[in-house]
């Protein structure tokens, strides 16, 4: 499976410049990477300067957030079809940060099922609050099994989740990356869920990615040790230097 490694630069930068010249670097810096598929999820309204941008490199774009609502009158808000229809192949559903201002297991259930009808794969972010005893925290499963209730078989062959410890993110508290071993028992469990869920033949494909203050120091090592399929990267992936370097080392290790 071709490693996946997702920039989210959320509510940043500032300026359309800005986000040139951030693409400018990760497109420079990216350009003989071949085994990671590279995406960048940006603002919306960067997409038309920072496709230009892009064009014609091994970079993708992503976006960070769809509406639950296929179409109408929701003012300030995109769809999925109009994400799909401006080339955006990814699609992030259930971000933390978008469930700490309200989004319910239900309302990430219904944008993940138009992400995944409208043809986009869908990046579902899963994790628990503060750390925890449990081997396998219930609210992970809770969030899985509440946001693919329903949908297709034949849809869920575009899932991808991430596993984002809320803890672990770089803006959240003490920003403490998760450990390798813990992210590899982790996702063992992610993936045996999904295996039982939705049986071998469809779970086998989903990839799980880690996210939560990764870095050009740890990146490696979440792949190689964690054995995740990829990464979603904030903070690092404002910085075009440390997000090319995160991509040379992963596209380094084994598996
Ligand atoms: P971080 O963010 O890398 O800055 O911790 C990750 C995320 O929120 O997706």
């Amino acid at each position: 499976m071709k490693k996946i490694i997702i920039a989210n630069w959320k509510m940043n930068p500032q300026t359309a410049k800005e986000a040139i010249a951030l693409a400018r670097g990760v497109k420079l810096g990216a350009k003989n990477i071949k085994n990671i598929e590279i995406i960048l999820a940006i603002p919306s309204i960067f997409f038309s300067v920072v496709l230009k941008t892009i064009s014609g490199s091994n970079l993708k774009i992503g976006v960070q957030n769809i509406f639950y609502e296929k179409n109408g009158a929701y003012t300030g808000e995109i769809s999925a079809l109009q994400a799909r229809s401006i080339l955006a192949n990814y699609i992030i559903v259930g971000h933390s940060e978008r469930r700490a201002m309200g989004e319910t297991n239900e309302i990430v259930h219904k944008k993940l099922k138009l992400t995944l009808e409208s043809g986009a794969r869908a990046i579902l972010c899963v994790g628990e609050k503060e750390k925890s005893d449990e081997s396998f925290p219930k609210i992970i499963r809770d969030e899985i099994h509440t946001a693919i209730h329903g949908i297709k078989k034949q849809f869920l062959k575009n899932l991808v989740v991430a596993y984002e410890p809320i803890w672990a993110i770089s803006s959240h508290g003490m920003g403490e990356a998760d450990t390798p071993n813990n992210v590899y028992e982790i996702a063992i469990l992610i993936r045996r869920e999904f295996y039982r869920i939705l049986g071998k033949k469809i779970a086998q494909h989903i990839p799980i990615l880690y996210g939560g203050s990764v870095s050009e120091k740890n990146a490696a090592e979440f792949v190689s040790v964690g054995n995740v399929d990829g990464l979603l990267v904030g903070g690092a992936s404002l910085n075009a230097k440390k997000f090319t370097a995160i991509l040379r080392d992963v596209s380094k290790t084994k598996s």
